[in-house]
C-alpha cells in the first residue's frame, strides 16, 4: 500500500488508472478506523480493481465549539488496518493541501439538510459535500462507498452526484454494530463507562420504535413520543438532540407511516454526540 499526501500525485495516479479503464473504488474517511470503516474498505475491495481510501479530518464540516481539535487521530494504526483490508493507496492530505487560502466555493444540498443532523449542525453537510466533491475530482473513482450509519450524509451525497452529474456510483454499506448493538463510531472512545453502558439504549429505543411500527401502529408522532419516553428513562446521562421519523430519501418528517421510513436519533453525552438510525417498511 502507498501512502500519498500530495493531491497532485493522487490525481496523476488515478488519472492513469482511469485511462487504462481500471475500476477504482474510493472510501472517504476521517480516520480512527474501526470495523465499520473496514467493512466499507472490504466492500470496495470486492467491487473495484483499485481501492483508494482517504483519511482527512475535514475542518469545514465541524462547527464552532465542535470536536475538530480533539477528534481522535492514529495514522499508524489506521494505515495497518487499511493495508490489511486491501487498500492500494491511502490518501492523507494536510488541511492546507485541500483548502487554499481564500477558498470560497461550497457544494451544498440545502433541501436535504433541513432536518436531523442538518438542523443541529447547520454548516456540516456543505463541508461534507465540498470535501467529497473535491475527493471525487482528485480520485476520479468509478464507485465510492459510504455507510448507512450516516444515512442523511448518504442521501445528500446521492443527490449531489445526481445533480452535478459526477460519473460515480454511490454504494451504500450496512451499519456495523458492537455485539450489544451500539453503532460503531470513532467517537465512542469519548464515552465514560456509565455512558457506554447507557448508549446501547439508543439502538434499543430505535428497535422499540420499529417494533411498534411492526405491530401495526401507523401514527409516527405517537411512536416518537413513546420512544422519547424510552430514551428519557434509559439514557439519563444523555440528552436527546433529535428523534425523528423521516422519509428515507427526502429526509422530511413523516407524521404517518406509509411505505419506507427512517427512525433516526442523535444523543449528546458529556464529550460525544452519537447518531443511529433504523429503517422500517410498513408496506
Ligand atoms: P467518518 O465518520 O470517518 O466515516 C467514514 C465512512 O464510514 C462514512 O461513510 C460512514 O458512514 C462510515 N461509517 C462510520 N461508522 C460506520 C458504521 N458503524 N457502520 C458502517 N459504516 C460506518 O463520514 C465521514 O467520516 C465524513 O463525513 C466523510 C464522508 C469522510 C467526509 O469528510
Amino acid at each position: 500500500m502507498d501512502i500519498v499526501s500530495d493531491p497532485g500525485v493522487l490525481r496523476e495516479r488515478c488519472r492513469d488508472w482511469l485511462r487504462q479503464g481500471t475500476v477504482t473504488g474510493l472510501v472517504p474517511t476521517m480516520g480512527s478506523l474501526h470495523a465499520g470503516h473496514e467493512s466499507l474498505l472490504r466492500l470496495a475491495r470486492e467491487r473495484a480493481e483499485r481501492v483508494v481510501a482517504s483519511i482527512f479530518v475535514n475542518p469545514t464540516q465541524f462547527g464552532p465549539g465542535e470536536d475538530l481539535a480533539a477528534y481522535p487521530r492514529d495514522l499508524d494504526r489506521d494505515a495497518a488496518l487499511a493495508e490489511r483490508a486491501g487498500v492500494d493507496v491511502l490518501f492523507t492530505p494536510a488541511p492546507e493541501a485541500m483548502y487554499a487560502p481564500g477558498a470560497a466555493t461550497w457544494v451544498e444540498v440545502p433541501a436535504l439538510a433541513r432536518h436531523l443532523c442538518g438542523a443541529s449542525r447547520p454548516t456540516h453537510f456543505r463541508g461534507v459535500c465540498t470535501i467529497v466533491a473535491k475527493l471525487f475530482l482528485l480520485a476520479q473513482p468509478t464507485l465510492a462507498v459510504f455507510g448507512q450509519k450516516d444515512w442523511q450524509q448518504l442521501a445528500i451525497l446521492r443527490r449531489m452526484v445526481a445533480d452535478l452529474g459526477f460519473p460515480v456510483e454511490i454504494v451504500g454499506a450496512p451499519l456495523v454494530r458492537e455485539a450489544d448493538g451500539l453503532a460503531l463510531s470513532s467517537r465512542n472512545v469519548y464515552l465514560t463507562p456509565q455512558e457506554r453502558a447507557e448508549a446501547v439504549h439508543i439502538n434499543r429505543g430505535l428497535e422499540f420504535a420499529a417494533g411498534l411500527a411492526a405491530s401495526g401502529e401507523r401514527d409516527a408522532t405517537r411512536i416518537l413520543s413513546m420512544t422519547r419516553a424510552y430514551f428519557e428513562s434509559h439514557l439519563p446521562a444523555g440528552t436527546i438532540d433529535y428523534l425523528e421519523c423521516v422519509d428515507p430519501e427526502r429526509i422530511e418528517p413523516m407524521p404517518r407511516l406509509a411505505g419506507p421510513a427512517l427512525f433516526a436519533a442523535a444523543v449528546k453525552f458529556s464529550r460525544a454526540r452519537l447518531i443511529d438510525n433504523r429503517w422500517v417498511d410498513v408496506t
